[in-house]
């Protein structure tokens, strides 16, 4: 990508104006946030697309790669045929994106595939021909279906994610390991190995976004998704399952030196979006807990939502350093690969409550500390009596 700035085939600008009118093709990759009710705020893209009808000079296709509402390309096209200035014939198609953050320029060139909405065979090729040499299958359908594509399989993830969770939540119950369950389930072709990590709970810019605006798109059509609004309740109850089980050894937490390992919603960005941390860290915080929190890149996004209640460490055992119980809210591979003693070494008392479930129930054995984690029996190598004794 560097390379192709260098030959000059890449360029950044803010002179919208200028590139609309020269461009055969424009796509628009602006966010659609949540509203307060659920459904997308289509805002920004409303703005772009009248900033292209006004500046268009030739003949375009403008393709929108932002999650949208079914029906919103149609709207869109529309909408941008009113505003048009010039005499020119404009298109829309939809061609989501399927992007993780933290992986974004991988999961471009190696796309598992390419959906394509168009409505005129002139659009199909144009796409076509763009994404040709990237070499991944392609799949054309109309625009509704290609902006149900991106939905549907957001949440579907999402509904895996909460469905693995509420059995993980049911295994503690009945002794029953969800690492165990997990593994004999991916044997199953169908089913699969991946997106089955129990947690607390799925975080970021789009699982609990697209479940939301689906589920309110569905309502405003009269139909209930009840699935999709099952993952979402899972979800909200999910992120606060380990905090319910700190609550059985502190039935308060104020005054506690509470270690925070992982800050973001997931290892490999410094984004904080809907991170399972935030209402954890706020519930502690409202509760008289004295935080200290380790993150390898997320702490100055956090500064900017709590810049004076947390003590920010750069390493985990400051972080631990004296701490009454630590929780685990990402599975950073510094977390996943740290030294298991500092646990005990550090803390005055090392209660562990892991959300990501970081280590093999094997390798935490005979530490010397008490150890929850989801889905998977406690740990527990010393008893609160012990605590008072000593
Ligand atoms: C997701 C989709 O993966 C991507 O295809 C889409 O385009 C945008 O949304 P992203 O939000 O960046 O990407 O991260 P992802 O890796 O999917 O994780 C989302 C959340 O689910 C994280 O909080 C993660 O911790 C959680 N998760 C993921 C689990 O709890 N268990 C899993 O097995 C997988």
């Amino acid at each position: 990508m560097v390379k192709n700035k260098k030959e000059g085939k890449l360029l950044f600008t803010t002179d919208y104006k200028k590139t609309y009118a020269q461009s055969d093709v424009i796509f628009i990759g602006v966010g659609t946030p949540e509203n307060a009710d659920g459904s997308a705020n289509l805002n920004y893209v409303y703005t772009v697309a009248q900033q292209i009808a006004e500046s268009v000079e030739r003949d375009c296709l403008v393709v929108i790669k932002s999650t949208v509402p079914i029906g919103t390309n149609d709207k869109i096209e529309a909408f941008m045929k009113e505003h048009l200035i010039n005499n020119v014939q404009i298109e829309v198609a939809s061609n989501p994106e399927f992007l993780a953050q933290g992986t974004a320029v991988r999961d471009t060139l190696h796309a598992s595939r390419i959906v394509i909405g168009v409505e005129s065979e002139n659009a199909k090729q144009i796409l076509t021909s763009i994404y040709e040499p990237f070499k991944q299958p392609i799949v054309a359908m109309n625009r509704r279906s290609a902006e149900m594509v991106k939905y549907a399989s957001n949440d579907f993830l999402a509904l895996k994610i909460s469905f693995v969770n509420d059995i993980a939540n049911l295994c503690e119950k009945v002794g029953a390991n969800i690492e165990d369950v997990t593994n004999g389930m991916s044997y199953d072709e169908r089913i699969g190995n991946r997106f089955l990590n129990p947690g607390i709970g799925y975080g970021g810019s789009c699982f609990p976004k697209d479940t939301k605006a689906l589920h309110w798109l569905a309502e405003e059509e009269g139909y209930i998704l009840r699935t999709v609004k099952a993952a979402i309740d899972v979800n909200e109850k999910q992120k606060y399952a380990l905090i319910k089980k700190a609550r059985n050894d502190f039935p308060t937490f104020n005054e506690k030196k509470v270690a925070v390992l992982g800050l973001t919603f997931k290892p490999g960005t410094d984004d904080l979006r809907e991170a399972p941390s935030i209402p954890n860290i706020r519930l502690l915080l409202n509760e008289g807990a004295r935080i200290q929190a380790f993150d390898p890149v997320g702490i100055e996004n956090y500064k900017k939502l709590f810049p004076d209640q947390i003590a920010y460490k750069h390493s985990i055992e400051e972080a631990l350093e004296d701490a009454d119980l630590c929780f685990i809210f990402t599975e950073w591979p510094e977390i996943k690969e740290m030294d298991l003693d500092l646990f005990k070494k550090q803390m005055k008392t090392p209660h562990i409550y892991d959300g990501r479930n970081c280590f093999s129930l094997c390798e935490i054995e005979n530490k010397g500390i008490n150890y929850h984690s989801i889905g998977r029996p406690s740990v527990v190598e010393f008893s609160v009596l012990d605590e008072v004794q000593a």
